[in-house]
């Protein structure tokens, strides 16, 4: 059903991704390392899913959201889904004889010598030296950026050492995104920069069809002016954005204008979070400041205005530098002509109507 509100896994489920479909399962087969990039909620995570069900390679899906560092990676890897039982087995086996290393209830622990690095490494060589191909995916990658530096370095090891193990990157294009989607010469995955598969939100034909069809799906009518505004006014073309007001009308049994405000709501809920987890670590002022600009869309002095405003006191260049790098980089800002602008329109919505300090 069009309005599940997980990600879909198979390809009935998948609405109007043909095209990209066909791209990831085409790079995939012939082996390629692929960066899923995209907006929230805009189907990164199903469209790798319902990949899987395309290929005959072992893949292996790792949500690494929350992870925090290699000790992370490490847990989703011997807990992750993987379509091939086989494998996680093997994976469980292997780790208990990978020194150092051991298997709890509370996860995987390194034991303190050990670095939790080097032990990633012996696990993904053991999955390497398996016979077969294998894709690792990575949603939510950004979560790893405290150690870029020695995972790119391993990454590119693995590419050198394993051609029968391929990667997928997804998740919001953060920093450690940047650094692996357009490596710099100085990079050690440079000359190995993974594929980039971007999904786009639907036009809005296609999101009118997206709603038709799973309305219809459930038998429940809605005329197609009160669809239309949804899209225009508050929705955009997002899938996830669709799904949800599709579900509060059609399974919530809402009337329309509660299920838009209540998927407007959701909606900002989670943008929230994501900001918060955003901000995180971050010069929370300065980029709330930049961000409140570029919401109405800003120019660079504008932005730098704004941030000064909050500050009350002068901000160098440098400062508005890093921090406008810093929104491109992550997707949260783009520019055009000299102007920055904040996309997301929920995001949009977020940063003009809540009160956020
Ligand atoms: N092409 C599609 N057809 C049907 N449903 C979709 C499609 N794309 C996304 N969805 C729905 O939208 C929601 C978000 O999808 P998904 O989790 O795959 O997106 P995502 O880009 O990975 O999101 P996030 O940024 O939160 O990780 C889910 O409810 C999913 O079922
Ligand atoms: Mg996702």
């Amino acid at each position: 059903m069009l309005f599940d509100l997980n990600p879909k896994e198979s390809q009935k489920e998948l609405f109007g991704r043909e095209e990209e479909l066909g791209e990831l399962v085409r790079l995939l087969k012939a082996r390629r390392w692929v960066a899923v990039l995209g907006p929230r909620m805009v189907g990164k995570t199903s469209l790798v899913k319902v990949a899987n069900t395309r290929i005959d390679q072992n893949a292996v899906y790792l949500n690494l959201w929350g992870a925090k560092g290699t000790q992370g990676l490490l847990n989703a890897l011997v807990h992750g889904r993987n379509s091939s039982r086989g494998l996680l087995q093997k994976v469980k086996d292997g780790v208990e004889r990978i020194e150092g290393l051991s298997v709890g209830p509370g996860g995987v622990s390194v034991a303190a010598p050990k670095k939790p690095l080097r032990t990633m490494w012996d696990l993904l060589s053991m999955i390497g030296k398996q016979k077969g191909n294998y894709v690792i995916e990575l949603d939510e990658v950004q979560e790893l950026a405290v150690i870029s530096g020695h995972l790119l370095k391993m990454l590119a090891n693995i590419f050198n050492t394993y051609p029968n193990m391929t990667f997928v990157f997804t998740g919001s294009i953060f920093g450690l995104m940047r650094t692996l989607v357009e490596p710099k010469s100085s990079s050690p995955l440079y000359g190995r920069s993974p594929a980039k598969l971007y999904l786009r939100p639907f036009e809005k034909t296609k999101a009118i069809g997206f709603l038709d069809k799973g309305f219809e799906e459930y038998g429940v009518e809605v005329p197609q002016d009160m669809i239309e505004n949804a899209i225009e006014e508050s929705l955009d073309g997002i899938p996830g954005w669709l799904a949800l007001y599709g579900n509060s009308v059609a399974v919530g049994r809402m009337p329309l204008e509660k299920a838009l405000s209540e998927t407007v709501s959701e909606g900002l809920k989670i943008v929230r979070e994501e900001l918060e987890h955003f901000l995180e670590g971050r010069d929370r002022s300065a980029y709330l400041a930049a961000m409140k600009a570029a919401a109405t869309s800003a120019r660079w002095s504008e932005v730098k205005g704004a941030m000064e405003a909050r500050r009350r006191s002068p901000v160098n260049d440098a400062t508005v530098y890093n921090v406008i790098e810093g929104l491109k980089a992550s997707m949260l800002i783009d520019e055009q002509e000299k102007v920055y602008r904040v996309n997301d329109p929920m995001l949009r919505t977020l940063l003009l109507t809540t009160k956020i300090s």
